[in-house]
């Protein structure tokens, strides 16, 4: 899973990027936007959002249904619509009972999840999330409010695999960095 201490740190851009670069593994991806109170995943590929993963849950039919392809090994499940008890879908059994069926589906499932300041429900997708990656967005998010987000993940024995900085602004001493040689 993705999450972030704050809002608009970048998570949904990085999750976005990571799971399409690791397609040329030859794995299969799938995306789930669980951002429910902003979900933007189907915005980063051009998807509707008029069903997507809320109508999953309630009407359990089948999975395929509600998977997008948008490249040849990646599907993403956008949304759907969003609920008035987001907490409620991602406390729920049936989320779990699906994204255990779809993991016997796919070699590696991204979660798009909530920044961890705002609300508890990343550090419930964290429970049941085989490893946990935090965006860090440069020079925007204090380093107080990011160890607070590390402490509440590791509270519940997150599996944190890894942070990514995003937003560095490229100067002249770091260009080299990003210049292709
Ligand atoms: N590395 C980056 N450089 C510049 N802008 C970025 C970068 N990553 C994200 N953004 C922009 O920041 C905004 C928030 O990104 P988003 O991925 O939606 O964050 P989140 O999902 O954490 O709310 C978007 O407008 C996005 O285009
Ligand atoms: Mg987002």
């Amino acid at each position: 899973m993705m999450t972030s201490s704050l809002a608009s740190e970048g998570k949904t851009t990085t999750i976005s990027n990571i799971a399409t670069i690791m397609t040329e593994q030859d794995k299969k991806i799938l995306i789930i936007d669980l951002d429910l109170r902003k979900p933007a995943v189907h915005k980063q590929f051009n998807l509707s959002n008029n069903t997507g993963l809320t109508d999953l849950l309630l009407k359990k039919d089948d999975y395929k249904n509600y998977t997008k392809q948008v490249y040849p090994k990646l599907d993403v499940i956008t949304s759907g619509k969003v609920p008035a008890n987001p907490s409620e879908i991602v406390n729920s059994k049936a989320l779990q009972d699906v994204i255990k069926e779809l993991s016997f589906h796919y070699d590696y499932i991204f979660i798009d999840a909530p920044p961890i300041i705002a609300v508890s429900d990343p550090i419930t997708i964290a429970k049941f999330s085989d490893a946990v990656i935090l965006t860090i967005a440069y020079s925007n998010t204090e380093k107080e409010l990011a160890k607070k987000a590390i402490d509440s993940l590791r509270s519940v024995n997150a599996n944190i695999i890894g942070t990514i900085l995003n937003k560095v602004p490229i100067t002249k001493e770091n260009k080299y960095y990003y210049s292709y040689y």
